[in-house]
């Protein structure tokens, strides 16, 4: 498993991580959250061991990174955000470069490679050089490095930028199954339904700090409402104005959204009310609340200078 406690670091004046806590099980993904510049990557570089922290410790399978950095980066497998492939080198040379670097014992690695390869699509480019590769293809051959040693510890920063639909598929897919054989893994995204897919714990980052965590269900009860949208042929009727003050209500254009608790009452209170107006209505929808309601209420909080997990503990007290 991953430990992190205590994790601190700045760039001059800079405070990029404050006292960040993480841990990670087998068996589990943690789905890593928050805005450009929120501390994701800082973190992948300092548990890898190639950025050093101010304060903190680190420990990959029971390793303490700064006391056996060797033996830790062995159990630890990153797929960082920058691609790290070898240009010259083909798509099984660069496998072959990383696997023997990482200790894979030459008798392994050839099958290893086959089933790493098979696994994420990189297959029927092998024998191809990494720089005729397209983006995307570099992306899964980058991702592929990082698996050969059969790493008990997984960190993926962003895995998916430019990753064809099944190209996705396949590494979801992958990544669910090394957990589920065992491995601690880290998901770093922008790509929220990711999260849901990969049933993933998910831990909010943001000015360095952990501003919320919790399972994908747990955030979206705590932060995200379901709503009802409606959508009218021309200006929103004004026998609906009563609604347009009620808290969260948003008007885009020609389509009216209000938060509700139980938005099938608030359907049909607004069918009520709408009588003669009905005609005008285009559409009428229920909208189910997800990650990315969740997520975008929890940065809405910290714009308001809230601390949503803090205020819970808070209301708790
Ligand atoms: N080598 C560096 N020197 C100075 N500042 C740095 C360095 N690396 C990162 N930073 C700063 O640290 C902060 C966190 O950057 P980091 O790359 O960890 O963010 P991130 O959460 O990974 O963002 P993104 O979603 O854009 O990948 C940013 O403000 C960035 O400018
Ligand atoms: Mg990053």
């Amino acid at each position: 498993m991953l430990e992190i406690r205590g994790l601190n670091k700045s760039y001059g004046k800079k405070q990029v991580l404050t006292g960040v806590d993480l841990t990670v099980s087998p068996g589990e993904v943690l789905g890593l959250l928050g805005p450009n510049g929120a501390g994701k990557t800082t973190m992948a570089s300092i548990v890898s061991g190639l950025t050093p922290a101010d304060s903190g410790t680190v420990s990959v399978a029971g390793i303490d990174i700064r006391a056996r950095p060797r033996q830790a980066r062995r159990k630890l497998g990153l797929a960082p955000q920058e691609l790290g492939v070898y240009p010259t080198l083909t798509a099984r040379e660069n496998m072959l470069f990383f696997g023997r670097l990482m200790g894979v014992g030459r008798g392994e690695l050839d099958a290893r490679i086959a089933e790493v390869a098979e696994s994420l699509g990189v297959t029927p480019f092998l024998a191809t050089r990494a720089h005729e590769l397209s983006g995307g293809q570099q992306r899964r051959l980058h991702t592929a490095l990082a698996l050969l040693h059969r790493p008990e510890v997984l960190w993926l920063d962003e895995p998916t930028v430019g990753a064809d639909v099944s190209a996705r598929q396949d590494l979801l897919d992958e990544v669910r199954e090394l957990a589920d054989r065992g491995a601690a893994v880290v998901y770093a995204t922008h790509y929220l339904p990711e999260l849901e897919v990969l049933r993933a714990r998910v831990v909010v980052l943001h000015h360095g700090r952990i501003l919320a965590q919790g399972s994908v269900g747990e955030l979206v009860e705590r932060y995200a409402q379901a709503a009802v949208r409606l959508e009218f042929s021309g200006a929103i009727p004004s026998s609906l104005s009563g609604y347009l003050a009620a808290p969260g209500a948003e008007v885009i254009d020609t389509g009216l959204i209000i938060p509700a608790a139980v938005p099938g009452q608030l359907l049909a209170q607004l069918f009520a009310t709408l009588d003669g107006d009905t005609d005008r209505l285009l559409s009428a929808e229920i909208r189910h609340p997800n990650l990315e309601n969740a997520y975008l209420a929890i940065m809405r909080a910290a714009r308001d200078g809230d601390h949503p997990e803090e205020e819970i503990r808070d209301a708790v007290a």
